[in-house]
């Protein structure tokens, strides 16, 4: 097998929304919010793979540690010779604990970050010659669609990281629904889900000592400068996570330090002091709120594995 990756462009969309179009509808909002997608440019990427590596930010290593007890047992329920879907692949690390045992014929990254992407499926592709590895550069919340040429009789759709948990419960359960009407029958998600817990541990995640998760919600600024030219300052912001109990999610957020005003593209934006841009959710949910969950969205929860401290799950979700 060749070494070489199958690139895939499926992010052109000349009538879709882009960066610059939701960031003026962001900033024109009342209360200002932007998708938590735009964090990943390639900076965003590396500053992500940064995170995982703060002693805070449990949910990686965590999740990593439940994915390699379980492998073999994954590879039992999917069976061989699958076609693997990575959503968000990122740094395509966590897939590698799975590979050998499952010994899917085909793997296919998708992600938004398009340089992040191509450097690692190509390194995915150098270190396991037998896997014919595809990328796809694509947003996922826009376009659920296998590119063509990339069939399997059987699908496993990865979704690891917790990303599911950037979506609201109702946005999530209509993501799955639509990743199950895109997947032959006989497939499954395999999902990492988040848990609720202490409410310090969980907020010690987002704001890890070392300011990385500072550094990543602030470079949604500095990428306004970079590809759009706007004149925010991003000393004048400064990074502000917490967990809110009621709706059972962190929410991230670039505090305003004091009154200001920039530009974007001829748009003219003003911030009060202490005034906020809202960047991300990331809900929390419980083991069987989540199964509950994945019922509504037309799936079987098969197996579901959680490390000894109940920090975190991993479930797999069947398409009968
Ligand atoms: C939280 S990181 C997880 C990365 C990796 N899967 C992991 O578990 O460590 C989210 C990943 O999803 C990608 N991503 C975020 N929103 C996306 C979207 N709408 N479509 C495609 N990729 C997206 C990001 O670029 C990033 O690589």
């Amino acid at each position: 097998m060749s070494t070489a990756v199958r690139f895939h462009d499926q992010h052109v969309d000349e009538t879709g929304p882009s960066f610059r179009d939701d960031v003026i509808a962001g900033l024109g909002r009342s209360p200002k919010a932007l998708s938590p997608k735009y964090f990943y440019d390639e900076q965003g990427s590396l500053l992500f793979e940064s995170i995982c590596r703060q002693p805070e930010y449990y949910l990686t290593r965590t999740e990593e540690g439940i994915l390699a007890a379980a492998a073999e047992e994954i590879a039992a329920l999917v069976g061989p010779e699958s076609l693997l879907v990575e959503l968000g692949s990122g740094a395509s690390r966590k897939v590698r604990l799975l590979l050998e045992a499952m010994r899917p014929t085909r793997y296919l990254g998708v992600d938004i970050s398009r340089d992040f992407l191509l450097q690692s499926t190509r390194r995915l592709a150098a270190d396991y010659p037998w896997l014919e590895v595809h990328a796809a550069w694509a947003d996922f919340s826009e376009h659920l669609r296998l590119p063509a040429g990339v069939e399997g009789r059987r699908v496993v759709a990865f979704f690891p990281g917790s990303s599911i948990g950037n979506f609201a419960p109702a946005e999530a359960e209509a993501f799955l629904a639509e990743l199950r009407r895109a997947l032959p029958r006989g497939s499954g998600v395999l999902i990492g889900v988040d848990l609720v817990k202490d409410h310090d541990l969980l907020e010690a995640a987002y704001n890890d000592a070392a300011g990385v998760t500072a550094a990543f919600n602030l470079n949604l600024l500095e990428r306004m400068r970079r590809e759009l030219g706007a004149t925010v300052e991003p000393g004048n912001f400064r990074h502000r996570a917490f967990f809110d109990v009621e709706v059972s999610r962190i929410e991230m957020h670039l505090v305003s330090e004091s009154r200001q005003a920039f530009i974007v593209d001829d748009h003219h934006f003003e911030f009060a002091p202490d005034e906020t841009l809202h960047t991300e959710n990331s809900y929390k949910y419980s083991r069987e709120g989540f199964r509950a969950l994945a019922r509504r969205a037309g799936y079987r929860p098969d197996a579901a594995w959680c490390d000894a401290e109940g920090l975190f799950s991993v479930h797999y979700l069947s398409h009968d």
